[in-house]
Formats: structure tokens, sequence, C-alpha cells
């Protein structure tokens, strides 16, 4: 298991958008940079209590978080007290046989257990690279026949280390502009543990690109309001925060994330944090 962070808060603003997206954009081909496992076991502890364990509590009393797509998929896995699927089983269990998979991890632990779930769920086209997500994706992609432009392409990046280079010079940020500007459907993650981070990746990401961009920002405050420096990887403190970047999805998809965001803000007003105190989610968006 390369993912120690699987199942906080962060998948779960991740998750619950990403799965959003692939339901209302239904692309035909899906790919991501940094898989992590198919799932993990579930472990019961202050982190996934405020993340996916707390959802799960307060989920059915939001209509538009009881009745998202990631909600569906938690109850189809059955037991989300034993595992937590991770992005690329919930790709798969959303768009099933109709799409393309190229799903990309260094971790031969994650990628055999990739392998075995797609084999599970009886997914027909799907590749598992054991290798650099980033280079594998863009070759992928490079080597497909039709348009440069494809609006039937999702791809999930997810990187690591957002600033780190490849071979080629380019970093994560670099790939996902031109992802962006070449006209696939983007979905970037990213996170901070200061809050004078919040939306970063946005404000790079829009010297980087052309394009159209949609980004929700989640980031965890005290109970009046105020956040100091974080701790994102190792706990979810006020000051810690994270995001979701679209590019080329269309206008419903980008309504349907905002929503999302806002009821996943409601549902979390007034939670205990990880570390015991009181505090909440401030969501935010930035558009062009
Ligand atoms: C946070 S986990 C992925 C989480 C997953 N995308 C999800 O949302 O459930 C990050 C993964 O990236 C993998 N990784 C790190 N560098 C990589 C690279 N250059 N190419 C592919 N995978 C990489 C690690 O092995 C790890 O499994």
């Amino acid at each position: 298991m390369a993912n120690h962070h699987f199942g906080k808060f962060a998948d779960v603003w991740k998750h619950l958008a990403l799965v959003e997206v692939l339901a209302l954009e239904r692309p035909s081909r899906y790919a991501e940079t940094h898989s992590g496992s198919g799932a993990n076991a579930m472990l019961d502890d202050p982190e996934r209590r405020f993340g996916v364990l707390r959802f799960l509590d307060v989920a059915d009393a939001t209509a538009s978080l009881g009745q998202s797509r990631y909600r569906a998929l938690l109850n189809q896995f059955g037991d989300a007290h034993s595992f937590y699927p991770g992005s690329a089983l919930l790709a798969m269990a959303q768009l099933g046989c109709s799409a393309s998979y190229l799903l990309c991890d260094l971790d031969p632990v994650s990628a055999g257990d990739l392998r075995a779930w797609s084999a599970r769920l009886g997914i027909t086209r799907c590749e598992v690279a054991q290798a650099d997500g980033m280079m594998t994706v863009l070759s992928w992609l490079d080597d497909s026949t039709g348009p440069a432009t494809d609006s039937q392409v999702i791809v999930h990046v997810d990187p690591f280390d957002p600033h780190s280079r490849l071979a080629d010079g380019l970093s994560a940020l670099d790939v996902a502009a031109r992802l962006a500007d070449q006209g696939y459907g983007l979905v970037y993650w990213y996170g901070y543990d200061s809050p004078d981070e919040a939306s970063w990746a946005y404000h790079t990401l829009s010297e980087k690109t052309q394009g159209s961009l949609w980004c929700g920002d989640v980031m965890l405050v005290d109970e009046t309001g105020a956040a100091g420096p974080g701790d994102l990887g190792r706990a979810t403190t006020p000051g810690t925060g994270c995001g979701i970047i679209l590019a080329n999805v269309c206008e419903d998809t980008r309504a349907t994330c905002q929503a999302l965001g806002e009821a996943l803000a409601t549902a979390y007003a007034g939670s205990t944090l990880p570390h015991g105190t009181r505090g909440r989610v401030r969501f935010s968006v930035h558009e062009r």
C-alpha cells in the first residue's frame, strides 16, 4: 500500500467530485497518473472518523450528498467500514465497460491490486502501468487515434509531488496545463498546509493555460473561522486544505460540483476535528 491517506477528508472531497464528473461527462477513455491501490483495508482512527466515516454519518441528511454517486458507490461496495475504494476503483465502478482505462502507479502492490479489481469488475479494456504516470499518460494520449482535442477523455492527475520534474522537464502542473490546453477533460487534485496557499494550484494553472478552469477548494478552519499553519499529510488541522481543478467539463458539471462542495461544508459545520477541537470546512470556488 503506497497510499497512507486513503479515506481522509481530502479523499472525500476528491472522490465526491471525481465520481460526479465521470457520471456527468461520461468519458469513453479514463486515465489516472497516480492511481494508488484499488482499495485499502479501512482504518478506524480520528482521520477516517472525520473523513469517510463522518461522510457516511452525515450524507443522508442532505439531499445532494445522500443522492451523490459517491454515496451510491460507497453503498455498492457494501461495507465501507471494512475497506475504502480508491479513485481508480470508483471510476471503474462508475463507468464500467463503457470506457477504456489507463491506470498508472509506480508501486507494484498498488498495480497488482488495480489489476485484480479490474478483473473482478469484468472491465474488458483496462491497462495498468507500473510506471511513471505522467509520461505514460502523455504517450497514451499521443498514440491514440483521433483528434488531438478529445472531450471524451478524462485524465485524473493526483500528483504525489506537483513540482518534481520528469525527464523531459515537465512537472505535474505542466502536464495538467498541457492537457487542459489540448482540450482533454481534467480533474487535478492539490493540497496545502498553510491558509495563504488556499487555491494555489488554480492560480498557478491559470498562468500556464489559456482555457477555462473551475476550482473547488476546501480548507479546515477552527470554529471562529481562523486557521494557522496546517499539517497536510500528517493531520487534518485548521489551515490544512485541498482542492479539485476541472478543465474542459460542461457547465452542468461545474454547477453540480459547486453544489456538492457547498453541501459538504454545511454537513461538516460544527464538527470535531481529528485532533479533538471544534472546527468546520470553508469552501470556496474560483473559475474563469
Ligand atoms: C495519494 S496516492 C493516490 C490516490 C488515488 N489517486 C486516490 O485518489 O485514491 C499516490 C500514489 O502515487 C503513486 N506515485 C508516486 N509517484 C508516482 C509517479 N511518478 N507515477 C505514478 N504513480 C506514482 C504512489 O505509489 C501512490 O500510490
